[in-house]
């Protein structure tokens, strides 16, 4: 009897033990399936107008809304409710640490220093990214202060893990391979050219892959084809207030809003425009 019990609870321990594994490792083979594009392999130039331009791209891209005004890193906690624990890493001790090749696979590819796709980063966002954005951007990253705080662990979860495994979540490599190409032909119509770069690495993060609403995570949002129904004074209060249409109070619109788009340029508002509507 007394074995038959001992038998009974030692499995009763071991299978899910073993069920827990076997997500744990599927999941970690999932995150390690991808195929990189490329090895970039750039000079960064660190001149002070260089990396007044990486500053500029790093503020209206929201590298720095998420990974601190100072790029010290960030801890999201449970706030996006799918990952356990989100946190951004300091940007200045990152980019001190590792070759530009390395850099360039996480911000446009989607891909960890430690060789796994990343989860939360919307590299999405920065797929289409110019090398010489990218570079400017780089040089920021790299002339920053360091200003250090400390930051915990993150933690993906078994539910994420759980959803890796059976192929309900895409990991950002894949979600990479999702943005379209650009469309409009910058010999043409440069100005609409300018338009689609500029909202393909700046809304889509939140607009849908390609602008039209479908956002890959909540909040729900409209397809920015509404633009075209906006003129160019209420489009530039919109999106550098995030106060919405007729006044009306936005939620994460008006969060990001204020924190990323009040210093785009005349030039920059106008050519969003012109593309959107
Ligand atoms: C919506 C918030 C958000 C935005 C915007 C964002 N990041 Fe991240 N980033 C994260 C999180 C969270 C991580 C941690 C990795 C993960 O969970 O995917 C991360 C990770 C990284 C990493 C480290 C990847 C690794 O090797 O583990 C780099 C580099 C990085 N981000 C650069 C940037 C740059 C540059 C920008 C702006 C162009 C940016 N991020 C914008 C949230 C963000
Ligand atoms: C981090 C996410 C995020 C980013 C980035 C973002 N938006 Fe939004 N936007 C939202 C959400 C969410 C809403 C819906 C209202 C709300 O919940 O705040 C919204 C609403 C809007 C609206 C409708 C406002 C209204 O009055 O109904 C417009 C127009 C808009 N965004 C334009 C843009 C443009 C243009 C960009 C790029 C320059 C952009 N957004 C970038 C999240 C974002």
């Amino acid at each position: 009897m007394k074995r038959v019990l001992l038998l009974l609870a030692t499995v009763a321990i071991a299978v899910p033990l073993l069920g827990l594994g076997v997500v744990f490792a599927l999941s970690e083979a999932r995150l390690r399936d991808f195929t990189r594009d490329t090895v970039f392999e750039q000079p960064v130039e660190m001149d002070a107008g260089t990396i007044e331009r990486g500053r500029h791209i790093a503020r209206t891209r929201g590298c720095l809304g998420c990974h601190g005004q100072q790029l010290e890193g960030k801890d999201f906690g449970d706030q996006w409710d799918w990952p356990e624990r989100a946190v951004a890493p300091n940007l200045a001790t990152y980019a001190r640490d590792h070759d530009v090749a390395t850099i360039e696979a996480a911000i446009r590819q989607g891909i960890g220093a430690n060789g796994k796709a990343l989860t939360s980063m919307p590299s999405f966002n920065f797929a289409r990214m110019t090398d010489q954005d990218l570079l400017a951007l780089i040089a920021f990253l790299k002339s920053a202060p360091v200003v250090e705080i400390e930051l915990p662990q993150p933690k993906l979860g078994w539910a994420v893990r759980w959803a890796f495994t059976n192929g309900e979540e895409r990991h950002m490599a894949e979600w990479v391979d999702a943005v379209p190409t650009l469309r409009v032909d910058a010999k043409a119509e440069p100005q609409r050219a300018r338009g689609e770069y500029l909202a393909m690495t700046m809304c889509n993060e939140c607009h849908g892959l390609d602008l039209r609403g479908l956002s890959i995570f909540p909040p729900p949002t409209p397809d920015l084809a509404m633009v075209a129904a906006i003129d160019r004074e209420e489009f530039e209060r919109l999106i550098k207030t995030g106060v919405g249409l007729g006044g009306r109070k936005l939620q994460l619109m008006s969060l990001v809003a204020p924190d990323r788009f009040p210093e785009l340029t005349d030039e920059e508002v106008d050519d969003l425009h012109v593309f959107l509507s």
